[in-house]
């Protein structure tokens, strides 16, 4: 069943501004740009909250890669900028990437993961297997001479929920659950000229809170807890908004937060052979006779 109408006139707001957002980035990133400088206008252009920090990870970091407040990295390389906007818990989730070479060396590596989300688009309607989800991707991105990263997917998303309990694979994983009407999911194709894997390094700015109603005894982290609780309610959030807000004095309770593991900190996700890595990332909605991309400007 596809959502009422009300509910689904949010999930079209928020795809469509994450798209808005998504061609403006596009269209002001160069290359030797400070990261944060990018980051800083994406936010300002925004009319919504963002369901997470955008991630503008290079090269061979394929997800997670989120400027803090002093960062100093520049756009540079393959950058993939990957955001999604927040209404009311009505989420949205999309990303491209942007070849920053001179000599333009990435353009098949990004063709890859574009060409395997639209051929995965393509197919996409209810009674479909997950795994013939993955097989189209994994197909689509192996006729370009590249690799799919098989441990990392595509998500459901519910309402306040960006990570849902079903994965869509970017290979075929053998899974026979079957997609049904009114679900809401994001397709995220990465290639790579790598092995296909990620692996954690080290960690980034961005936090998602773990437990609730856990009870502390030091005050600032409780009042910092409070302020998480109250303004990202279990989305993930970035360090630099935090020391915005209140300073970087600030990240002394939250790292004592971290270490109690009332928050988990999200580490970089870096290819396993160190080597360059594209990403191409759509919301759509499942409906009768296929899917809407609800990341799309108009
Ligand atoms: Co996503």
């Amino acid at each position: 069943m596809l959502p009422p109408k009300e509910e689904l006139k949010k999930w079209k707001e928020a795809g469509k501004e994450a798209a808005r957002l998504l061609s403006y980035a596009r269209k002001i990133v160069k290359s030797g740009m400070p990261l944060l400088e990018l980051i800083e206008k994406i936010e300002e252009k925004a009319k919504h909250r963002f369901a997470f920090p955008t991630n503008l990870s290079v090269d061979s970091i394929a997800a997670h890669y989120s400027p803090c407040y002093k960062d100093r990295n520049v756009a540079k390389g393959l950058l993939k900028i990957d955001l999604g906007i927040n209404i009311d818990g009505f989420i949205s989730d999309t990303a491209c990437s942007v070849d920053l070479t001179e000599e333009k060396k990435h353009e098949e590596l990004i063709k890859a993961s574009e060409k395997a989300l639209k051929e995965a688009i393509k197919i996409i309607k209810p009674g479909i297997k997950l795994c013939e989800i993955g097989k189209t991707i994994e197909d689509t991105i192996r006729s370009f001479g590249f690799l799919p990263i098989k441990n990392l997917t595509g998500h459901e998303i519910r309402r306040w929920k960006l990570h849902g309990s079903l994965k869509i694979p970017n290979y075929d994983d053998g899974s026979n659950f079957k997609l049904e009407e009114g679900m809401i999911i994001a397709v995220e194709p990465f290639a790579t000229y790598g092995e296909g894997l990620v692996v954690n390094d080290e960690p980034s700015c961005i936090y998602r809170q773990l437990t609730f109603n856990y009870p502390i005894r030091d005050k600032k982290a409780r009042k910092l807890l409070e302020f998480i609780e109250k303004n990202y309610k279990g989305l993930p959030f970035s360090s630099r908004w935090l020391v915005n807000c209140f300073g970087n004095s600030i990240l002394v309770p939250l790292s004592l937060l971290e270490k109690s593991q009332i928050l988990y900190r999200y580490p970089l996700l870096v290819e396993k052979t160190k080597a360059a890595v594209s990403q191409t990332e759509h919301t759509v909605l499942v409906t009768k006779n296929g899917c809407v991309i609800l990341t799309k400007e108009s």
